[in-house]
């Protein structure tokens, strides 16, 4: 054997009770879990006092261009995450042509020639294995890229023969390996599309299997509404759902949620795989142009939050606005928010990213609490400003704050709804469990001292507890602190 852990408490990612056992790897795979007393590694690690846990799978990530930009991931695998999932909320890689519109959104515009060349999904899932980050990457199709390249920003339904090319690009998605595809229904373009073409897509992906997560068109007041449709079009169409960043967004829906779990509860009773993802905060972060979209059009899908509880986080143009609220902004600019919201935007264009502080705890904690809910960061790896802290804290806050200080959910509990259970329901092969045979994506850590530090005022800052991280059975985090190995791969989705 090349590596064996000793003496840790294992966490095996299928939610059972853990257990002290010794873990052996060879090569990229776990060779063998229990009593190794008798083997000698070319590596040996004391884990006695802490907790070995499957590496951590990202369900919604947005990372498609940064495995390029920041390979080394230090945000997400200083969590302990070693699987990312990006192509979230209708954003996907591909094609790239339509793909490259979102860079400004993550400041990295000027980096356009870092990148290397792709096309398709799988040109992209190829390039990430040409040049592999330090994490694994699943992709989903994006459908609002798709759709751009379909037709553009049209405000209308799909032709025949541009549904067609949408449905040409999706399953080249699906062919090359992609998970699923996803929808962002609050921004441009999916926002303009209406059911039947988003149920057109998933029915045409239930021949090949991959499932639909969705950022809905409404998490708000009209939060059962928006449910209800993600729900029905998994049903109809016969595949999966997951529902992205499960939330009450506004003051006027808060405790909607308790509803919408009944919603997900009653869809499984009848058969349905519908499953959702959270992170863990009461603030969320998007764009400024999609919020102010939103309230001029009065499509509402954010819901109405205060002014003064938005934070402008990302202004590359003008980072002395970084960090202010939009109330603070207007007074300075001397006009209403609203006018500061669209003079930000007119500046910034989609550079523009607010945090906003627009949930509460409750809620926060009752979607942690149900068994349907994976952790998904929804980290916006910006080049610059001041990201939401979910970017950096998310894994850990789940585990530390939430599973140890405050009890939402048992640690054994919540490992698995980081491991385990996305496994599954995205299909990633041998992972997600610690047994013989698994690659070794593999989390060593403290869970008394487990931790996440990144605020708001100061986002970038790595989680305390984290001992050690590895990726198909390589070392990627020692004692906190990158190695700088990239041992990732591309993850097609299985059979
Ligand atoms: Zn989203
Ligand atoms: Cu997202």
């Amino acid at each position: 054997m090349d590596l064996v852990i000793r003496g840790a408490t294992v966490y095996d990612g299928t939610g059972g009770a853990p257990s002290a056992a010794d873990v052996g790897v060879t090569g990229e795979r776990i060779e063998a879990v229990g009593d190794l007393s008798a083997e000698r590694a070319g590596v040996e690690v004391d884990g006695a006092g802490l907790a070995l846990a499957p590496g951590f799978i990202d369900v919604h990530s947005h990372d498609d261009f940064a495995v390029f930009l920041l390979p080394e991931m230090d945000f997400k695998v200083a969590q302990g995450v070693t699987t990312d999932v990006v192509g979230n909320c209708g954003l996907g890689a591909a094609p790239f042509e339509s793909a490259q519109s979102y860079l400004s959104f993550f400041a990295a515009d000027r980096h356009r020639d870092s990148l290397p060349g792709w096309d398709t999904y799988g040109e992209y899932l190829d390039a990430v294995d040409a040049d592999p980050p330090s994490l694994n990457v699943a992709a989903l199709v994006g459908h609002g890229t798709v759709r751009l390249d379909a037709m553009g920003n049209e405000r209308r339904p799909p032709r025949e023969a541009e549904l067609a090319r949408m449905l040409d690009t999706l399953a080249e998605g699906l062919d090359a390996g992609c998970v699923g595809y996803s929808t962002g229904l609050v921004y441009e373009p999916g926002r303009y599309s209406a059911t039947d073409e988003l149920m057109s897509l998933a029915r045409d992906m239930a021949r090949v299997g991959g499932l639909y997560a969705s950022h809905m068109r409404n998490e708000s007041d009209g939060l059962l509404e928006a449910v209800t449709e993600t729900i029905r079009i998994g049903e109809e169409a016969g595949v999966p759902v997951q529902i992205s960043h499960h939330k009450a967004s506004s003051p006027s829906a808060w405790g909607l949620v308790k509803d919408s779990l009944a919603l997900i509860d009653a869809a499984q009773a009848r058969g349905v795989d519908v499953t959702a993802d959270q992170y863990p905060y009461r603030a969320g972060s998007t764009s400024l142009f999609a919020v102010l979209q939103n309230i001029e059009e009065g499509t509402a899908g954010f819901g109405t939050v205060a002014w003064s509880n938005h934070l402008l986080a990302s202004a590359p143009r003008h980072t002395d606005w970084e960090g202010q609220s939009l109330t603070d902004l207007a007074a300075g600019f001397g006009v209403e928010p609203l006018e500061a919201a669209r003079r930000i935007v007119d500046a910034e264009g989609e550079g523009a990213v607010v945090v906003i502080e627009s949930m509460c705890e409750d809620d926060v904690r009752t979607v942690m609490a149900h068994p349907s809910t994976m952790i998904g960061s929804d980290g916006i790896p910006t080049l610059g400003g001041k990201p939401h802290p979910r970017l950096y804290g998310t894994f850990a806050r789940v585990l530390g704050h939430y599973a140890r200080d405050v009890r939402t959910l048992s640690l054994q509990e919540a490992v698995h709804r980081m491991t385990g259970l996305p496994a599954g329901k995205f299909a990633l092969a041998h992972r997600g469990n610690i047994r013989p045979g698994a690659f070794a994506d593999l989390v060593l850590f403290d869970p008394g001292t487990i931790d996440d530090i990144a605020t708001y005022e100061s986002p970038r800052q790595h989680p305390t507890g984290i001992a050690m991280v590895w990726v198909n059975g390589t070392v990627v985090v020692r004692d906190g602190s990158h190695t700088g190995t990239r041992p990732g791969h591309a993850l097609r989705r299985a059979g």
